[in-house]
């Protein structure tokens, strides 16, 4: 299949498709005109508890997207016995009637419910409808990648002797998981609960509160697929009762994507509470990134251009895997600098539901302040950053940021090494001759080890940063943007500050939650 050249011919050929576009628009009417009551599903039961807060699209302060219910002390020990109870029976599963499930509510996602679901991310989470369908497909493909190899990891037994006879029991985890989810992939908050209840592990979903609404959706195609009760409990909690569920001695693992600083407090917290559990919890954590695209001077400038545009500013930069920072050689710069200044002013963005628009608003006020923040940063330190394009922002409406890009002549400086998740990418403009010296200070200066891109055309070049960067990023990409891996294809996660790199998109992931008992029979 011929891959569209870039998402904005994707989305122009999305909105002349007159049914699909027809009926993607009918969707999001309807999204806008009701607000949808949203509570907890506990053992398989709506639960309300009256503590509420407002899910609103982020691109329009006024359209109210749902009322959600948050779960409180009572609830979470309640979800607990529910996931414990229903282990009994889901952990003794055969496998196979576990992946039909997901399999056939991977089929409900990509038929029944497609183009609801790329109505609720684009109106949650802002995203384009390119960007929101890729988002859905990611969570088709983790339903229906998990089940395949799970099949092979099922097959792994031991080699045999005379006089006896080995196993393999491939066990769940002997408990609970917590997942923890982020706001920027729906497909994440879909993987994260189902990789482990695949492996037959029960759990608690802890979607992030700003995207209730979407992550929602996917609770109720699990359930519609068959998911037995109690085997997923949906309790989005506020983070005062996180230690019910970490103190819990059933606590066995967690499953985790959000920033370097949450997943580092929950791991204290986990750690304070050792003694507590009966087992040895499992944590698995993907957090952020100082992702960059370094350029050698053999590089194919248009290629750098248009990589820079679609990994810095693709969902507004408010991925893990974004562009934040770009090394570029000074024989090159005048022309990319040429590249970045007429495309980036043709980039319309605007709220999600005018499908012309292709970059929509960042999550929240939070992340537009601290975003924001930065700008103002290099705006006051004159001396150090030049804004080449961009730079304005407007809350008026929605919490939108133009796309910016900012010279700095200090590469360990603060936008070059501080993860911003936003729309802003910082460019450092360094010598030919000093190729060698720069990639060691890329490395150097990379606090984060997630994603990174070469561009040359200069095999020995490319040879050179693969080796000199091997750690500052776990998925690594030649003449390609940082972003968008596939499942099966780019396994996912990286190390340092960035996580566990437990590889999210293959059988590595899955592995973290099983427990196989070797059984030895003396014949
Ligand atoms: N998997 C996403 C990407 O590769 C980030 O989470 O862009």
């Amino acid at each position: 299949v011929e891959k569209p050249k870039n998402e904005m011919d994707s989305i122009l050929s999305y909105s002349s498709g007159t049914k699909e576009r027809e009926e993607l628009l009918r969707e999001i009417e309807r999204i806008k005109k009701t607000t949808e009551e949203i509570p907890l599903i506990i053992g398989g039961r709506k639960v309300k508890t009256g503590e509420v807060i407002e899910i609103r699209a982020p691109h329009d302060h006024d359209v109210v997207l749902a009322k959600a219910h948050l779960a409180g002390e009572d609830e979470l020990k309640e979800a607990i016995e529910c996931a414990l109870s229903a282990w009994e029976d889901w952990s003794e599963l055969d496998w196979y009637h576990r992946v039909a499930i997901f399999r056939k509510a991977a089929d409900l996602l990509a038929g029944k419910y497609r183009k609801r679901n790329i109505a609720a991310i684009m109106m949650n989470l802002s995203k384009n409808p390119y960007e929101a369908e890729i988002d859905l497909a990611e969570l088709v493909d983790f339903w229906r990648f998990n089940p395949y190899y799970i099949r092979f990891i099922y097959e792994q037994q031991p080699d045999q002797a005379p006089g006896e006879m080995n196993r393999t029991d491939w066990r769940p985890l002997e408990g609970f998981i917590l997942a923890v989810t982020p706001f920027n992939f729906y497909s994440i908050g879909g993987n994260l609960p189902t990789a482990p209840a695949m492996v037959g592990n029960v759990v608690l979903w802890k979607p992030s509160r700003s995207v209730i609404f979407a992550n929602f959706e996917i609770m109720k195609i699990l359930m519609e697929a068959g998911l037995p009760d109690g085997v997923i409990n949906f309790v989005p909690f506020p983070s005062k009762w996180s230690d019910v569920v970490l103190s819990h001695p059933d606590f066995a693992g967690l499953h985790f994507t959000g920033s370097h600083e949450t997943l580092v407090k929950l791991w204290k917290r986990i750690s304070e509470n050792i003694t507590r559990y009966k087992n040895i919890p499992r944590i698995v954590g993907e957090t952020g990134g100082k992702d960059f695209i370094f350029v050698h001077s053999s590089a194919d400038v248009k290629a750098v251009v248009t990589n820079i545009i679609r990994g810095g500013f693709g969902y507004q930069g408010q991925k893990c895997s974004a562009v934040s920072r770009v090394y570029v050689p000074k024989s090159l710069w005048p022309a990319i600098r040429e590249g970045l200044l007429a495309e980036l002013p043709r980039i319309k963005y605007g709220p999600v539901d005018d499908l012309s628009n292709y970059m929509g608003a960042v999550i929240d006020e939070g992340a537009f302040k601290k975003i924001v923040s930065y700008i103002e940063y290099a705006k006051a330190h004159p001396e150090e950053y030049e804004i080449i394009c961009g730079g304005h922002y407007d809350s008026g409406k929605g919490w939108f940021i133009e796309p910016t890009v900012i010279l700095t002549k200090n590469p360990k400086g603060k936008l070059m090494t501080e993860e911003i998740f936003g729309p802003v990418v910082t460019v450092y403009v360094y010598d030919d001759d000093k190729y060698e010296e720069t990639l060691r200070l890329c490395n150097e200066t990379s606090p984060y080890g997630l994603t990174g891109s070469i561009f040359a055309r200069d095999r020995y070049a490319i040879v050179k940063a693969e080796k000199m960067l091997r750690y500052a990023a776990g998925n690594f990409y030649i003449n390609d943007k940082p972003t968008g891996a596939i499942v099966g294809r780019q396994p996912f996660g990286g190390s340092r500050w960035s996580g566990t790199n437990d590889k999210a998109g293959s059988w590595l992931n899955l592995l973290r939650w099983l427990n196989p008992r070797t059984i030895k029979e003396t014949l």
